[in-house]
Formats: structure tokens, C-alpha cells, sequence
């Protein structure tokens, strides 16, 4: 079993490197992001609450967040071969909310695959994405503000994984076959 956490700001590529990684490793891939888009879709009240704070860039707080995940994991079986997390943890809370799930499931999250691109590249990416993304989020405004989450809240969790020793630092510039390439040969080295 094989649970990786797939972390890096927005535009990343956190969705596109997780696809690859899910064949490599037949995992379940969890991202949080979608699993919120499908909350929105739907319509609910809670959809409706949801969308205001996606739209502008911020997080959802992180006792729903974990109640969403904790309910993610639980109502899909095929979570128990091992999972990639994309989008999650996003706070330190987060990441202690995470290591006491998977510890109750006797399993802890073995790496972290760290998605390490400059500010500039992220916003180029988005702003191209947000021509026909349709996602709320993709415009410039937005974007800035996601990038300042980022890096306020998100960002310290890479040292609590060096801490951890499970970060693994990948240049996410270049091809995306590259980058595949890179993720798997150091998750490789990682957990053999
Ligand atoms: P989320 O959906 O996770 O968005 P994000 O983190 O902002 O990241 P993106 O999904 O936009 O980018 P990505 O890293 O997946 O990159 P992608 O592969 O798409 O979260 C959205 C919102 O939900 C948050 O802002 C927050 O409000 C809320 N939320 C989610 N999780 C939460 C949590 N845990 N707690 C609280 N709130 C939460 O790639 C981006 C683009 O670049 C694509 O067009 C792609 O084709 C392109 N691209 C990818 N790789 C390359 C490459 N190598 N070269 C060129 N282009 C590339
Ligand atoms: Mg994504």
C-alpha cells in the first residue's frame, strides 16, 4: 500500500502529474478541489457556501475540509490499496487531521511529491487555463489571491514534511512526461 500527498501551488500541476502517478501505482486519486467543484455542482446550500469562498481564493475551513475527506476515503473501498491526496493537506491542521485518519487505518502517507514552479509560471499557466476552464477561480484577481493562501498557509507544510522526512522536492517546469518521469523515479528511491 502506497499513499502519497501530491503538493504544490496553484497550477502546479498537481491534477495532471496525479493521472500519470495513478497508473504507475494503481492508486485512488482524491483531490480536494474536485470533490468541491461536484459539492457546487450540485446545487446544495452547502454547494452555495462553498462556491463564495472558492471564488475568491481562499480556503474552506479546515474542520469542513477534513469532515469532506474523512467522508471521501470512507465511501470509496478502492481507497484502501492507497491513495494520492491532491489539494490536501493545505494547513498544517490539515496534515495532524490526515496522519490521525490514515493512523486509525493502520497507514500513514509514505512521501510527499512537492511541485516546486516560480509564481510567474503558475500565473502564465492559469490565465491560459482560465480561457476555457470555466472554473471561477482562473481569473487574475483570484489567482493572486490563491498564490498569497499559498504561500501564508500552504507553503509552511513543506517544511512540517521535511521535518518528516518524507518531502521530496521536484522540479515541476519542463514536459509533463519529464516531470512524470522525475516523480516516479524519486518516489521509487523513496519507498523501495
Ligand atoms: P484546487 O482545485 O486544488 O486548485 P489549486 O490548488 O489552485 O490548483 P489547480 O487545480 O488550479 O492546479 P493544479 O496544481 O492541479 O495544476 P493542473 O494540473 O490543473 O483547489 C481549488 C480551491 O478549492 C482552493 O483555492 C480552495 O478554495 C479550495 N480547496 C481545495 N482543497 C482545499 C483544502 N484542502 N482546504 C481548504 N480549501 C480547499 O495544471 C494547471 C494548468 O497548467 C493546466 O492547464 C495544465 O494543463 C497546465 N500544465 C500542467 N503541467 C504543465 C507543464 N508541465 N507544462 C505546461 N503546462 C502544464
Ligand atoms: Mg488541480
Amino acid at each position: 500500500m502506497l499513499n502519497l500527498v501530491i503538493f504544490g501551488g496553484p497550477g502546479s500541476g498537481k491534477g495532471t502529474q496525479s493521472e500519470h502517478i495513478v497508473k504507475e501505482y494503481s492508486l485512488f486519486h482524491i483531490s480536494t478541489g474536485d470533490v468541491l467543484r461536484r459539492i457546487i455542482a450540485s446545487g446544495s446550500q452547502l454547494g452555495q457556501q462553498v462556491e463564495s469562498i472558492i471564488s475568491k481564493g481562499n480556503l474552506i475551513p479546515d474542520e469542513m475540509m477534513v469532515e469532506i475527506l474523512a467522508n471521501e476515503l470512507d465511501s470509496n473501498p478502492a481507497t484502501a490499496n492507497g491513495v494520492i491526496f491532491d489539494g490536501f493537506p493545505r494547513t498544517i491542521n490539515q496534515a495532524k487531521a490526515l496522519k490521525e485518519m490514515l493512523a486509525k487505518r493502520d497507514t500513514k502517507v509514505h512521501a510527499v511529491v512537492g511541485l516546486e514552479v516560480d509564481d510567474e509560471l503558475l500565473i502564465e499557466r492559469l490565465i491560459k487555463r482560465g480561457q476555457d476552464s470555466g472554473r471561477s477561480d482562473d481569473n487574475l484577481e483570484t489567482i493572486k489571491q490563491r498564490l498569497d493562501v499559498y504561500h501564508n498557509q500552504t507553503s509552511p507544510l513543506r517544511d512540517y514534511y521535511i521535518a518528516e522526512g518524507k518531502y521530496l522536492a521536484i522540479d515541476g517546469t519542463g514536459t509533463i512526461e519529464q516531470i512524470s518521469a522525475t516523480i516516479i523515479n524519486a518516489v521509487n528511491e523513496k519507498v523501495k
